[in-house]
């Protein structure tokens, strides 16, 4: 299981010292919430504070685009240093042509689904996929409750994926709770905001989401 704490959670005016706590804890990439006031109701970063975190962390970026037509701004994010690019579904009406825009770009191509949005929404552009990024809130905030119906999604997607090397991340309301349950149906990376930077030590806290994940099996 892979760890990617959210530092949507974190202290942005203290991201450097969040960044270096995290990757010390052992966490595998880092994600990076992008949201403009308009694919969901609130706004956080864009590019230039990507390039910074860039300079400070040797670990992936994995940038989570909460944006209305992000095919404009993905030669932008590469540019600032994403490793790996994800795009809602919802978002992208030729989705197929935005993914392999992001493989031409340098960086590997995820797609997020929305709560309510079905696994079938993928199922003819998966050869084109390195990530699937299924949503347990409905974006736009950290800190909101995991909707539980997310588990059997996550089981129909990892179906779905087969044999394909196809990471499955989750993201929104995951804690040491949700971990064992979330590894046991497929899940192959935990995206978590406020379970690590709401905890008194962030980095333990990435230890203890992988050992939760890990005791299950
Ligand atoms: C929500 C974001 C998440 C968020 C997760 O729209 O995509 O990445 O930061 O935060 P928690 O883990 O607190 O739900
Ligand atoms: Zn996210």
């Amino acid at each position: 299981m892979k760890i990617a704490p959210s530092i949507l959670s974190a202290d942005f005016a203290a991201l450097g010292e969040a960044v270096a706590r995290v990757e010390a804890g052992g966490a595998d990439q880092l994600h990076v919430d992008v949201m403009d006031g308009r694919f969901v109701p609130n706004i956080t970063i864009g590019p230039p504070v990507i390039e910074s975190i860039r300079k400070r962390t040797r670990l992936p970026l994995d940038v989570h685009l909460m944006i209305v037509e992000p095919e404009r701004y993905i030669e932008t994010f590469v540019r600032a240093g994403a490793d790996l690019l994800t795009v809602h579904a919802e978002a992208c009406p030729h989705l197929n042509r935005t993914l392999n825009q992001i493989k031409e770009a340098g960086a590997k191509a995820g797609v997020a689904l929305n709560p309510s949005t079905p696994p079938a929404a993928i199922e003819w552009v998966l050869d084109d996929l390195d990530l699937i990024l299924v949503m347990s809130v409905n974006p736009g905030f950290g800190g909101q409750s995991f909707i539980s119906s997310s588990i059997a999604k996550v089981r129909q997607i990892k179906t779905l994926v087969g044999a394909r090397p196809i990471d499955i991340s989750v993201d929104g309301g995951v804690n040491r709770d949700k971990a064992g349950p979330l590894a046991q149906a497929g899940a192959t990376i935990l995206v978590a905001g406020s379970a690590v930077f709401g905890a008194q030590d962030p980095g333990q806290a990435v230890t203890h989401l992988r050992n939760a994940s890990e005791s299950s099996k």
